[in-house]
């Protein structure tokens, strides 16, 4: 079964996505380990929800952000994890700790990349006059999020849509397309570097599509 370890900042919606699909029967995998680099209730509680403590590792209690990268992935390897999912991970990662595991290291990123890395994604999608919108999977390598896009999901922006209206909607979408991309590599159809992505061991050209 595979062994997942979620990195998580926020409220951990997506976390709970992939426990509740564990639950139902819907996703073969095993979260080993949750790990915030936030005090705040967030993601702790789908963990606790779960039976498993989420590990809190405090950037101020290291002196550079290399020793927090280094602290937090030493937990990380030891809670045995095959697949490292960031989840509404909101700090940038050192390339020491990013470039050992792109191969087992992916990322939910609320946009359609390559358009709008970083932050504000609905807001510029808006600013943009853009017509769609979405949410990727990505390969985590040590440039933020540009790694080789694994599978997008996709939803047409509306008259009056805010930055709000247009979060809501794609959350949920975010959550199917996370389960999805755990379920594929689970199922070992995945398998992916820094620079490509084999699905059922045919490059992809594109990322899949999840609806
Ligand atoms: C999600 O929308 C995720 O795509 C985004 O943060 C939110 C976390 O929600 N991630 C990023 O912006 C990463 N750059 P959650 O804590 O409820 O899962």
């Amino acid at each position: 079964m595979l062994r997942v370890a979620v990195l998580a900042s926020g409220r951990g919606s997506n976390l709970r996505a992939l426990l509740d699909a564990i639950r139902r029967g819907d996703l073969d995998a095993c979260i080993v380990g949750v790990f915030r680099d936030t005090a705040t209730a967030g993601a702790r509680a789908p963990a606790r929800d779960a039976g498993s403590a989420a590990t809190h590792v405090d950037p101020k209690a290291c002196a550079t952000r290399l020793d927090f990268d280094r602290a937090l992935f030493d937990r990380v390897d030891a809670s045995g994890a095959d697949l490292i999912v960031c989840a509404g991970f909101m700090r940038i990662l050192s390339p020491e700790v990013v470039a050992p595991r792109v191969a087992r290291m992916i990322n939910i990123h609320p946009s359609l990349l390559p358009r709008y890395p970083g932050l504000h994604t609905h807001q510029r999608a808006l600013d943009a006059g853009d017509r769609e919108h979405g949410a990727s999977v990505h390969v985590v390598i040590p440039a933020l999020d540009a790694g080789p896009v694994i599978a997008q999901t996709r939803l047409a922006i509306e008259a009056g849509d805010t930055a709000e209206t247009l979060a809501a909607r794609l959350l949920p979408r975010e959550h199917r397309l996370l389960v999805q991309v755990v379920r594929w590599c689970g199922e070992r159809r995945l398998r992916f570097d820094a620079e490509r992505v084999h699905f059922d061991e045919r490059l992809l050209t594109g990322p899949l599509a999840v609806d």
